[in-house]
């Protein structure tokens, strides 16, 4: 933003409001980012919580319902039966889809009807008629859905710092900006690549989200491009004189992966180690966002290490007192407008990152794979460096 070279007075600074670039922030069909986003696939909810029950949700302003029918398949479809309008969401859930409340129109995973009790019998109606869908994948406790064009479909990730199997996954809600944030998903994204707020916002008052001693003394950080997303590697002296290192990316468009924030500097044995988690913040309009966490531990350890899995609530004078990400990140307001903004060499990686979008963007505009989109791999699978590493002074 360009401050015009007056003395900074709010007048016509504040009640102008610059126009805003809406090219990074909007998700929905046939905007720029929506059509971006679109590309990937993006967890949509637990698979704990598709149960004997049907479940509303929203993503990128299109409203469905996920259930599981009794064979165990999760599906994905339009909330609104095609037929009046009724929502799924109050449908029977039975062995091979989920039959509409209303006039009982019986759907699959895939959309097709497979019965309309009200027709007459013989009708091949059923037939002629498709339910909106979209396809599933579970992965470690999450359901993804691909909500693109079919024709684009990738193939679905994993990601090695997750890839263990002598240890346990669990996958939870982050709920660390309530239980639904209400701002847009890209300020909460960029905080991942924000290095520099784990030595102000986090130590402001240590501890909130388990981060301790050892981020408060000043680190250098550096920022670096991994093809699919982006990199801060941040480097501390310790005051015991350990050197603390801690890299961590976010991945193009809504995934991240964090080392565990629980470092304190003084084992560098134990707590020298790749991240055990990714997240991601998944749109569910403009002006809201939900977030999830696969996160793996050492087996038989109990509860989560990155993030409290129940919503928590706190009073508004403490969190005048003690801000956290919630404060800084949803206080941001409900879509930052970057017309807005005085970036400093310390956003280095968001502007790397929000590059990162514009590619992708660009890229299809031009009709090819926007980044980190990987196809007839064998093994498709993401290679993450985010890791913590602390090393004494004579290593
Ligand atoms: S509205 Fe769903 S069956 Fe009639
Ligand atoms: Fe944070």
């Amino acid at each position: 933003m360009n401050d015009g070279g007056g003395d900074g007075s709010g007048y016509g600074r504040i009640g102008n409001l610059p126009d805003e670039d809406p090219t990074l922030t909007r998700v929905g069909l046939n905007t720029p980012m929506g059509e971006l986003l679109r590309r990937y696939w993006q967890p949509v909810c637990l698979s704990a919580e598709l149960d004997d029950l049907p479940r509303r949700i929203r993503v990128m302003g299109e409203d469905l319902v996920g259930y599981r029918d009794r064979n165990g398949r999760p599906g994905l479809l339009y909330a609104h039966c095609i037929h009046r309008g009724a929502s799924l969401e109050f449908g029977q859930i039975d062995d091979d889809g989920i039959r509409c409340c209303y006039h009982g129109w019986y759907f699959d995973a895939e959309g097709r009807c497979l019965d309309q009790p009200a027709e007459p019998p013989g009708s091949d109606y059923k037939d002629k008629v498709r339910q909106p869908w979209y396809p599933v994948r579970e992965y470690r406790g999450l359901v993804f859905a691909y909500m693109g064009p079919p024709d684009k479909i990738p193939d679905f990730p994993v990601f090695d710092v997750l890839e263990r199997d002598d240890c346990d996954h669990i996958a939870y809600r982050n709920y660390t900006r309530g239980e639904i944030a209400d701002c847009n998903w890209l300020q909460l994204q960029e905080n991942g690549i924000d290095g520099w707020h784990t030595f102000v916002l986090h130590t402001w008052d240590r501890g909130v989200h388990n981060f301790t001693d050892a981020y408060a003394a000043r680190p250098d950080l550096d920022f670096q491009s991994t093809g699919h997303g982006v990199q801060y590697i941040r480097d501390a002296t310790l005051p015991n004189g350990n050197r603390f290192i801690r890299i961590s990316e976010v991945i193009v468009p809504t995934a991240r992966s964090i080392p565990p924030p629980t470092v304190d500097g003084t084992d560098p044995d134990s707590e020298t180690e790749p991240a055990r988690m990714v997240g991601w913040w998944v749109p569910v309009d403009d002006t809201h966002t939900m977030g999830f966490h696969i996160e793996m531990r050492p087996r038989g350890a109990r509860g989560a290490a990155y993030q409290p899995t129940e919503p928590y609530v706190r009073d508004y004078v403490e969190r005048q007192r003690r801000p956290d990400d919630w404060e800084a990140q949803v206080g941001q307001g409900p879509i930052v407008n970057h017309a807005r903004e005085h970036l400093g060499t310390s956003d280095r990686g968001v502007v790397m990152f929000r590059r990162l979008l514009r590619d992708g963007i660009a890229a299809i505009a031009k009709d090819r794979d926007p980044p980190g989109i990987l196809r007839n791999q064998k093994y498709p699978l993401y290679k993450i460096g985010a890791r913590n590493q602390v090393t004494a002074p004579d290593d």
